[in-house]
């Protein structure tokens, strides 16, 4: 039955009373509640949910604006300037409290005064929440200050750490929690403002963000952004170095370093296909541009889907597009994470399962299913490693996490990913693609700039697609709610990797092999090749591998980084330079992480292990050190 809100309520209890002509009466009613109808009319839908991450209480004020005023000094390392944050203050709240970590504040403002603030406590994870005295009418708040050195969002470059080594380079990386250590703001992924910044560089170099960017060199160092799409905390971004931009058309292209500007724009000439098939499957891409922008190798991440301007590393250029994939997902992220986002670090998998399942049916449209058969089916394998790691019954490997009082960046592993892809992939299967299509379309449109929960999906879920009989036979709330793998999970099946497989088996077999034959093989045919082949492998099979298919000097980082890992188990000395080349350019967590692991494994790789990272720590981003510290066991005090 329809429900009738309280002004509907209100309008007729008013009709009523005209009828019998009771003016007073109606003037009463109209003091007591018009104004209040009026104003939860106009008010943003928003769902306010506690987040453990957290300081802010948007429940009582809200940030609904941002003004960025920041310099750079690359001398320094530091951010230094104002931002302004136009506020709404629901409760008459006394106080606004923001999220910071490692930053000096300076002063405060409330509208046109200096205000007192205080800086609260530091947390290990949570940093330190900053409460601004305000009063009720209190519209906009300032605050002074600047980054430290080491703050975790930022990775300063020096120029040798570049393509071109005579710029320095600065980036940001907010995501999860990593915002508040270059912005104090509202750190939480369910509250959502606009904004608009000015950020001044050297001369020299180019600024973008994530916003509306204009594509060229400033000569006066001096660049205005605009973001008119309200956006949460996680998607701030901000990247300045010798940056030149190529377009592909008039709403996409590449920004990179002009050394390997031409190598990327060939890497990447399948984006505009993307947009197109995206747009196609779940509707209108709602934020103007897209444009990728290159890293440097530091670059802790695949990518990161900053709105407008995904940020990626340049470990997918293999010169032969075979890693785009990683475009796919970014750019997913622009209706699954950026559009409909994930409520809290609890409910990840709403951002990265979607967009991981809706990756791979843009790459099935563009390049075919046998092809996202097989990326499907190497990530299937992923998963079930990170599964038999993590113990089938861990609690981390619930959709639905409980990350309070830990790291958000616990949460970051193939569950979320792969196990959210699965569980969709299974809807899909048992309602039919076409059903299935049509429901998430709505889904992104009805929830568009809104936060979402893995509870109140479930809802919409139960609502609008699925009948009790398919919640039983899909097993949804195991799936969400529940560890481990239920057995009802989809199976990729992937003839191109089953003969990757095969030629795996002859090759142990010493049976005998015709790379001639291969012409038409994928990087990941490679991959799988490598991940099929025994874990150990004598001195003469090792160096007839390197001698049929030169892994050793492959520039493909995915295949180098396979490589590596077999050659860490089987003491294949001749590729340690290769390794301590790879780790000590490349920054990339997903391919530190496993290198490391595997040396620490016995004593002689440890000791090698350390040796080379005592060196390449500098060179890393925050996020790659944290956890590579915890593999080696390594404190920075460590002498040398
Ligand atoms: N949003 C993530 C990156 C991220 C997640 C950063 C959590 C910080 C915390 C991004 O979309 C992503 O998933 N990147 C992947 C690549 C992708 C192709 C799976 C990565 O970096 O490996
Ligand atoms: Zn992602």
């Amino acid at each position: 039955m329809q429900k009738y809100s309280l002004p509907a309520f209100v309008f007729f209890v008013l009709t009523i009373l005209k009828i019998m002509k009771y003016q007073w009466l109606m003037i009463l009613i109209l003091a007591l509640t018009g104004s209040g109808c009026k104003s939860n009319l106009e008010k943003p839908k928003e769902t306010v949910v506690t987040d453990p991450h957290s300081f802010s209480r948007p429940e009582e004020v809200a940030v609904r604006h941002l003004s960025l005023h920041l310099k750079t000094d690359f001398e320094n390392k530091r951010l230094s300037g104002k931002v302004i944050l136009t506020i709404e203050n629901k409760t008459g709240a006394n106080q606004l409290i923001l999220d910071t970590q490692k930053l000096t504040i300076e002063k405060t403002k409330a509208d046109n005064s200096e205000t007192s603030f205080s800086l609260g406590d530091n947390d290990p994870y949570l940093g330190q929440p900053l409460s601004i005295a305000i009063n009720p009418n209190t519209k906009t708040v300032t605050v002074y200050y600047q980054t430290a050195p080491d703050a975790e969002a930022l990775q300063w470059l020096s120029p040798e750490q570049t393509s071109g080594r005579r710029s320095p380079f600065l980036f940001t990386q907010s995501e999860a929690t990593l915002a508040r250590s270059w912005i104090p703001l509202q750190d939480s992924p369910g509250i959502r403002f606009t904004y608009d910044a000015e950020i001044e560089c050297p001369r020299s170099l180019m600024a973008v963000m994530s916003a509306e960017n204009d594509t060229v060199l400033h000569r006066n160092g001096i660049y205005h952004f605009n973001m008119p799409q309200p956006v949460p905390s996680y998607l701030m971004a901000l990247a300045v170095g010798n940056l030149r931009y190529q377009a592909y058309d008039h709403r996409c292209g590449v920004y990179a370093e002009p050394q390997i500007l031409d190598q990327a724009y060939y890497e990447f000439a399948d984006m505009p296909a993307m947009i197109d098939s995206a747009s196609m499957l779940y509707g209108d891409y709602r934020w103007g541009r897209y444009d990728v922008l290159v890293l440097p190798p530091s670059f802790p991440f695949g990518g990161m889907e900053n709105p407008r301007l995904t940020f990626a590393t340049p470990t997918v250029i293999a010169g032969d597009r075979s890693l785009t994939a990683l475009i796919a997902h970014e750019l997913a992220h622009s209706w699954s994470g950026n559009l409909v986002t994930n409520a809290t670090w609890n409910d990840f998998w709403l951002n990265e399962g979607f967009t991981t399942y809706f990756e791979s049916r843009i790459m099935e449209k563009i390049y075919g299913k046998p092809y996202a058969d097989m990326l499907a089916a190497i990530a299937d394998d992923d998963l079930l490693t990170t599964l038999k790691d993590l113990g089938s019954s861990s609690p981390d490997t619930r959709l639905k996490m409980d990350l309070k009082g830990r790291n958000p960046d616990d949460g970051m592993s193939d569950i979320a990913y792969e196990k959210g892809r699965l569980f969709l992939t299974l809807i899909e299967q048992t309602v039919g693609r076409k059903r299935w299509d049509h429901f998430l379309k709505n889904y992104f449109n009805t929830y568009a700039f809104q936060s979402m929960t893995t509870e109140k999906f479930r809802d919409y879920l139960y609502t609008n697609l699925l009948s009790k009989e398919d919640q039983d036979k899909i097993r949804t709330e195991q799936w969400m709610f529940e560890p481990g793998l239920p057995d009802n999970r989809p199976l990729t099946k992937s003839a191109e990797l089953d003969k990757a497989a095969a030629l795996a088996r002859d090759f142990s077999d010493g049976k005998p092999i015709h790379t001639q034959n291969l012409s038409n093989w994928t990087t990941h045919h490679y991959l799988y090749f490598l991940r099929s082949l025994p874990e150990n492998l004598t001195l003469e099979q090792m160096i007839k591998l390197d001698n049929l298919f030169h892994f050793n000097s492959s520039r493909n980082a995915e295949i180098r980084n396979q490589w590596l890992l077999l050659c860490i188990s089987n003491h294949y000395e001749p590729a340690y330079s290769n390794l301590e080349e790879f780790l000590t350019t490349v920054g990339r967590r997903k391919f530190l992480r496993p290198l490391y692991s595997a040396l620490a494994k016995t004593d002689s790789g440890k000791a090698l292990a350390l040796k080379i990272y005592k060196h390449a720590r500098n060179g890393y981003h925050a996020v790659s050190i944290t956890t590579i510290d915890q593999i080696l066991n390594y404190k920075s005090a460590t002498p040398d």
